[in-house]
């Protein structure tokens, strides 16, 4: 038997102005896509804004239904309209932010397990890591530098 440590690392910023200029503008992209977000039944705004390596920026909200399971995250709308229209993209990074109707969102909302599960895909086939940078409405921002480094043990292709 053999006990293994699992270590991962990300960097915590207080503020926006700590972030690099690329950073900061996706951030104000993803909180530009937040605000556009239809979430009438949790009232759970999130935004998402991917910078493929063309430069072009490709944002996504959530999206939600009154039949509840069928809406969607902002994530995986953000990345399936991103490889809808750019099928040979490289994702170099993603931006995240959530705000609730309800309260402040003050803690880092990362992607949730479904999300990391989709994004890995990508950052598989594309063989260049994605950082990953998420935030609430305001607060810290936690910046990883890869999805795989969120998602151990995870599971691809090469089970099947
Ligand atoms: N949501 C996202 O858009 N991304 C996540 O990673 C977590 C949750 C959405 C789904 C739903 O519309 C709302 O937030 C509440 O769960």
């Amino acid at each position: 038997m053999k006990k293994i440590d699992i270590k991962t690392s990300a960097t915590i910023f207080d503020h926006l102005d700590e972030l690099s200029k690329e950073d900061y503008t996706l951030m104000e992209k993803a909180v530009e896509a937040r605000k556009k977000a239809y979430a009438p039944y949790s009232k759970f705004n999130v935004g998402c804004a991917l910078l493929l390596d063309n430069g072009k920026i490709i944002l996504g909200n959530n999206q939600e239904s009154a039949a509840y399971p069928s809406g969607m995250c902002a994530e995986r709308v953000a990345i399936w309209k991103a490889g809808s229209e750019y099928p040979n993209m490289i994702v170099k990074k993603i931006a995240i932010t959530a705000a609730s109707l309800n309260n402040t969102v003050s803690k880092p909302v990362g992607p949730c397990g479904a999300c990391r599960q989709t994004l890995s895909e990508y950052e598989i086939n594309q063989k260049e890591n994605i950082e990953i940078l998420f935030m609430g409405e305001v607060g810290k921002i936690i910046k990883t530098e890869s999805l795989l480094s969120m998602l151990p043990f995870s599971f691809d292709s090469s089970y099947l």
